[in-house]
């Protein structure tokens, strides 16, 4: 959070996220034009003055008196064009505080105190009226940041106008053509989410907690779906003859959450028999990509507040096509702008890198996949074995997590290498690219995730014995190909680290000259979900040995609230 304050110090904005404001170039020569000085070049400077503007104008015009705090706001959210969630407070206006936002993410907590006296405004039978007694009020771009004083919050619709005074609060709907904003009723939502998510416990990064706490958030994923050898997700049952009778899918994201949908691809085609494409949300919107009615485009983002994927989504939703979530938060405008969806629920995720949400993303998909083709014969048996599967998972990815020591003397190898490549292909091919994400994002060292079945057709030329290579073999339709790209890269000196399923370890590494890793085997299109843990770790290991920040990296934030 930001506080940007006028010079003389008569209005105050602080910033929930990052915000960007398509036009401060024209508001900024505006207000130099009326004698403003600036002293940065960031769009957010903009704002504080833009309010002084609006309230000095009105003030030389009729007085103090006759312009309220909202009416300021209100004359700035009009003239200002991007994505924002502010917080404005003034002296002019003691005791008055307004929150707004458009694009971005506003969240209101809302605590009750017992002997709290507010004559306006509240929350009778959670909803937000004029009649009851709140009051503690928390804002917040992230629902995980109220969890330890309320459970009870509004997400802020565009628009909205969240008016504060003396304690007691209303919301107003802002309208362009409208002079006046009209006041609107809310319902309080209650968040499912408990303390202990927020807090480390006993772990010292909140990316080793999330990688540790897999064998649960898989479980909570999968809670109360998997039912009778069948899979209900209540978020989509009233629209998955619409998804069957649908052209392709179109599963969109970033980073991540891309990857996970990559890691899906395969299986939602097999299980689904419907034609799937991927697209980077930003490759997206940058090609004006062709997108129909009678497309199925699925939204897949952890925050569920990504820039690009909710722009994507709006392209989406313009086009005719019906939208579809996964993401990890409640409340998100992912979820509530899509036409329905499925939440991981994978718990408060505070890392920037994302693990927990990356394999509860694949289960969610695995489950969608299952409930698509559930009036396919031609995959009954697959499907059985899967929904068999699928409740042992946790147990595998337990049993996975007990290789943490040799990630980490495997990291300690590793802490000079200049660059990392990661050779995967099939259900694996985004566990490559997802490894190598994970790697460059918190250690910072050069790393590719890259399609085996491309070796040969360029990165073939870097491999020496100085390159660090990590080859994913494990047991599944691609065995026999990985095992002879091993044998090119063996050939040619590569430094191999190859990770095959227990018990392969001298099938993959005849001469014994390589490092294997040795993971628990599962269903082919779940074994991602394993697969990934040993290169979270590595990536975790690799980071705290060359000294820098687990959870915060380097010019990154966890959600990427601008284009
Ligand atoms: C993940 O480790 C990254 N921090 C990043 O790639 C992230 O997945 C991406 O920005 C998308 O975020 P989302 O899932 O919240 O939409």
């Amino acid at each position: 959070m930001l506080e940007l304050h006028t010079h003389d110090g008569l209005l105050m904005v602080h910033l929930l996220q990052e915000i960007v404001i398509h036009n401060h170039q024209v508001l900024k020569e505006t207000l130099i034009r009326h004698g403003f000085t600036f002293e940065s070049e960031t769009d957010t400077e903009v704002i504080p003055k833009l309010a002084k503007f609006v309230f000095d104008k009105a003030r030389d015009e009729g007085g103090e008196q006759t312009v309220t705090f909202t009416q300021v706001v209100t004359e700035v959210m009009r003239q200002l064009e991007g994505a924002y969630a502010l917080i404005f407070k003034s002296p002019h206006y003691p005791n008055e505080l307004i929150a707004c936002k458009r694009g971005s993410t506003l969240i209101l907590g809302v605590k009750e105190l017992a002997d709290a006296n507010c004559g306006t405004l509240f929350h009778d039978d959670k909803t937000l009226t004029t009649n009851g007694k709140p009051k503690e009020f928390f804002f917040s771009s992230d629902l995980c940041a109220i969890v330890e004083h309320t459970k009870n919050y509004l997400a802020i619709e565009d628009d909205e106008v969240v008016h504060i005074k003396d304690g007691c609060v209303s919301i107003l709907k802002f309208d362009y053509g409208k002079e006046k904003p009209a006041s609107v009723q809310r319902a309080l939502s209650v968040l499912e989410m408990e303390v202990e998510q927020i807090k480390k416990g006993n772990y010292d990064h909140f990316m080793q907690k999330e990688i540790h706490e897999q064998p649960h958030s898989l479980t909570t994923t999968m809670r109360g779906r998997l039912r009778d050898n069948d899979v209900v997700l209540g978020g989509l049952k009233d629209h998955l003859k619409t998804i069957r009778h649908s052209r392709r899918i179109i599963f969109i994201g970033c980073g991540t959450s891309y990857n996970a949908a990559l890691a899906a691809r395969p299986f939602m085609e097999e299980l689904s028999g419907i034609p799937v494409t991927l697209e980077l949300a930003s490759d997206l919107l940058d090609r004006q990509g062709a997108m129909y009615r009678e497309d199925t485009a699925v939204f897949v983002s952890q925050s569920g507040e990504t820039a690009d994927t909710l722009l994507a989504l709006e392209y989406a939703l313009e086009n005719g096509a019906l939208c579809v979530g996964i993401t990890n938060t409640v409340g998100s405008t992912l979820a509530r702008k899509t036409h329905c969806g499925v939440h991981i629920n994978a718990g408060c995720e505070i890392g920037v890198a994302s693990t927990k949400a990356y394999t509860s993303q694949i289960v969610v998909m695995v489950m969608m996949a299952l409930a698509i083709g559930a009036d396919k014969i031609s995959t009954q048996s697959k499907r059985e074995a899967i929904i068999n599967a699928l409740p042992d998972l946790p147990n595998k990815v337990s049993e996975v997590l007990k290789l943490d020591n040799e990630m980490k003397d495997l990291a300690e190898s590793l802490i000079e290498a200049q660059s990392l490549f990661v050779f995967g292909r099939g259900y694996n091919y985004a566990t490559a690219l997802e490894g190598a994400l994970k790697v460059k994002e918190v250690a910072l060292m050069h790393s590719e995730g890259m399609l085996a079945g491309e070796m040969k057709h360029g990165p073939l030329a870097l491999v020496d014995e100085t390159l660090p290579i990590i080859v994913i073999a494990t047991h599944d339709a691609c065995f026999s190909k990985q095992q002879s790209v091993i044998q090119q890269l063996h050939a040619r000196n590569g430094r191999l680290i190859v990770m095959c399923s227990k018990g392969d370890a001298s099938s993959v590494c005849p001469s014994g000259s390589c490092r294997v890793i040795e993971v628990p085997q599962v269903a082919d299109c779940l074994q991602p979900v394993i697969n990934i843990v040993p290169l979270q770790l590595l990536a975790y290991h690799l980071t705290v040995l060359r000294g820098y920040d687990v959870d915060q990296p380097r010019n990154l934030a966890k959600s990427v609230t601008t284009q």
